[in-house]
């Protein structure tokens, strides 16, 4: 039997230092980008996604978006699974928060945002 592996074009859009970034959010910020990134791969028949981190306001910002199907942002709480929710687990135990955005035929957005320590 063949495997078929989609191909996800991933543009990667860093506009902040490592240095900025403490310690115990590098793990928690990998995990959601490669859930997020796995996501897309599974279920969004995306072509593209974009990862981006940056710092404004004290805070660092992440967002991962695909420009796949979807899903209607009403049934949030019925399709959340592991992957979703340990995510959002993991950006509360360093204090900070992740939201799903997403719309049919809109793809989705996974952001999360840290607060900067100084
Ligand atoms: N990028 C995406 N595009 C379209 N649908 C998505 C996307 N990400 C998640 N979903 C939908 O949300 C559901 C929940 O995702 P979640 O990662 O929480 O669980 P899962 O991937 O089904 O299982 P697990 O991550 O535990 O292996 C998915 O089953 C899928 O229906
Ligand atoms: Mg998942």
């Amino acid at each position: 039997m063949q495997t078929k592996c989609p191909s996800l074009d991933v543009d990667i859009a860093f506009d902040i230092d490592e240095s900025q970034i403490h310690e115990a959010y590098k793990s928690v910020i990998y995990r959601i980008v490669q859930e997020s990134l796995n996501n897309a791969v599974k279920y969004s028949q995306a072509t593209t996604a974009k990862v981006t981190l940056s710092d404004h306001n004290d805070a660092i910002h992440l967002s991962i978006t695909d420009n796949g199907i979807g899903f209607d942002q009403t049934t949030i709480q019925e399709k959340l699974g592991l992957g979703l929710m340990s995510m959002s687990e993991r950006a509360e135990s360093v204090r900070g928060k992740m939201e799903i955005e997403a719309a049919i035929d809109q793809g989705v957005e996974i952001r999360a945002s840290f607060p900067m320590v100084q």
